[in-house]
C-alpha cells in the first residue's frame, strides 16, 4: 500500500513578539485574565507589509530544507488559510511562484482553524490516488489583520505564523511499513455559523471584516467534538487512546486542550502545547506545533500522533499518523 509519509517539517514566526501586558495599555484586560482563561502568554504579529504568502513561503523553505528536497521535487502545494493576501489568486500559487516552481499545481483550502486537518486529508487523497508523489502542506495565517482591536474577548487570543509538512508517497515496506497517515475524520455543521465568523467578504459587504465570536458557545462545542473526532479516527486506524504517543491539538486555548486530553483519558505529558507562545494561529497552529515539537525533541520517528482541530463553520476533524 502507498502511504503519505512525513518527510520534512518546518515553521516560521514573524519577528515581533507581543506579550499580554501590551494589551493592558489599550484595553480593560490583564495578563492574569488572559493567562488564566486561555493559557496564552505572548503571540507573534506579522510586520507591516508581511503577508500570509510570505509566512507560508518561509515555512515551506524550512520544511524543504528538513526534507533535503528542492522546490522542483514537489508536485503539489496545499495551503490552509482563512487570511489570504488577496481574494484571489490563492496563497498556494503565490508560494509556488516565490519558490520558483514552474510545474505542479497549487490551491488553498479554507476550513478556518480546522484547515490544516482538511488540507492533510486532501493531500493524503491526492497521494493515494497517484495525482501527486510529494505534497507541501502548509498552514499560514495573519489573524492580526482581521481583529477588532476594541473587542477584548477576541483580539487577545490570536497570533500570526506558518508551519509546513512535506508529505511523500512511500511504499509500505521495511522499516517504513507502518509510517504515514493512517486515518482521518472530517466534520462540519453549518448551523453554527453565527458563533464564529468574519463579518466581511467580497460577496457580502465588500470589506475585509473582523472576527466575531461567542467564546462561551465555541468552548461548549469544542471539547465534546474534538474528543469524539479523535476517537473516531483512532478507531478507524485500529488504535485506542493508549496507543497515542502525542496529541498535537489545534492551539486555541489551554483549557480546551486539557479538557480534550482528559476526555480521551490521556495525561498532559502526552500533549504538545505551544499556545502559550503562539496564541491561536488558526490553520497554522498544528504544523507549527509539529515543527516546534520536533525541535524540542518531543516528536520522534515512529511516534503515533493524533492531530485534532475545530473552528468556524463549525468545521472539525482529526488525523492519525505515524511520524
Ligand atoms: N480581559 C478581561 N476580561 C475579559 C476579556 C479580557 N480579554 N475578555 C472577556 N472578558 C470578560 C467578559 O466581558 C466577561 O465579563 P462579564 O461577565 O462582565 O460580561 C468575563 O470576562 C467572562 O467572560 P466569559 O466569556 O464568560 O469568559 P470565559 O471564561 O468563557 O473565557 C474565552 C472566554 C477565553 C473566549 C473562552 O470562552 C474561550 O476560550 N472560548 C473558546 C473560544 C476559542 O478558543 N476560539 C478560538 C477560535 S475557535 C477554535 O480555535 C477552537
Amino acid at each position: 500500500t502507498i502511504r503519505a509519509v512525513v518527510r520534512g517539517v518546518g515553521h516560521y514566526l514573524p519577528e515581533r513578539v507581543v506579550p499580554n501586558s501590551e494589551f493592558e495599555k489599550t484595553l480593560d484586560t490583564s495578563d492574569e485574565w488572559i493567562r488564566s482563561r486561555s493559557g496564552i502568554e505572548r503571540r507573534h504579529f506579522a510586520a507591516e507589509g508581511e503577508a500570509t504568502s510570505d509566512l507560508a513561503t518561509h515555512a515551506a523553505r524550512a520544511a524543504l530544507r528538513d526534507a533535503g528536497l528542492e522546490p522542483q521535487d514537489i508536485d503539489a502545494i496545499v495551503v490552509a488559510t482563512s487570511t489570504p493576501d488577496f481574494t484571489f489568486p490563492s496563497v498556494a500559487t503565490m508560494v509556488q511562484g516565490n519558490l520558483g516552481m514552474t510545474s505542479g499545481f497549487a490551491f488553498d483550502v479554507q476550513a478556518v482553524c480546522a484547515g490544516f486537518v482538511f488540507a492533510l486529508s486532501n493531500a493524503n487523497a491526492m497521494i493515494q490516488t497517484g495525482q501527486a508523489r510529494r505534497v507541501l502542506v502548509i498552514g499560514a495565517e495573519t489573524f492580526s489583520r482581521i481583529m477588532d482591536w476594541t473587542d477584548r474577548g477576541t483580539c487577545v487570543l490570536f497570533g500570526d505564523g506558518a508551519g509546513a509538512l512535506v508529505l511523500e508517497a512511500q511504499e509500505g515496506t521495511g522499516t517504513n511499513a507502518d509510517r504515514g497517515i493512517l486515518s482521518m475524520d472530517l466534520n462540519s455543521d453549518g448551523r453554527h455559523r453565527d458563533i464564529l465568523y468574519v463579518d466581511g467578504g467580497p460577496s457580502s459587504n465588500q470589506s475585509t471584516g473582523v472576527l466575531r465570536m461567542q467564546g462561551k458557545e465555541v468552548f461548549r462545542h469544542a471539547i465534546e467534538k474534538l474528543a469524539q473526532t479523535a476517537h473516531t479516527s483512532l478507531a478507524r486506524a485500529g488504535l485506542s487512546p493508549e496507543d497515542v504517543t502525542w496529541i498535537v491539538p489545534h492551539q486555541a486555548n489551554l483549557r480546551i486542550i486539557k479538557g480534550t486530553a482528559q476526555k480521551m483519558g490521556l495525561d498532559m505529558d502526552r500533549v504538545v502545547v505551544t499556545v502559550q507562545d503562539h496564541g491561536n494561529t488558526s490553520a497554522a497552529s498544528i504544523p507549527l506545533a509539529l515543527s516546534v515539537g520536533k525541535e524540542r525533541g518531543q516528536i520522534h520517528e515512529g511516534d503515533v500522533i493524533v492531530t485534532e482541530a475545530i473552528g468556524g463553520g463549525l468545521a472539525w476533524g482529526s488525523v492519525v499518523l505515524r511520524w
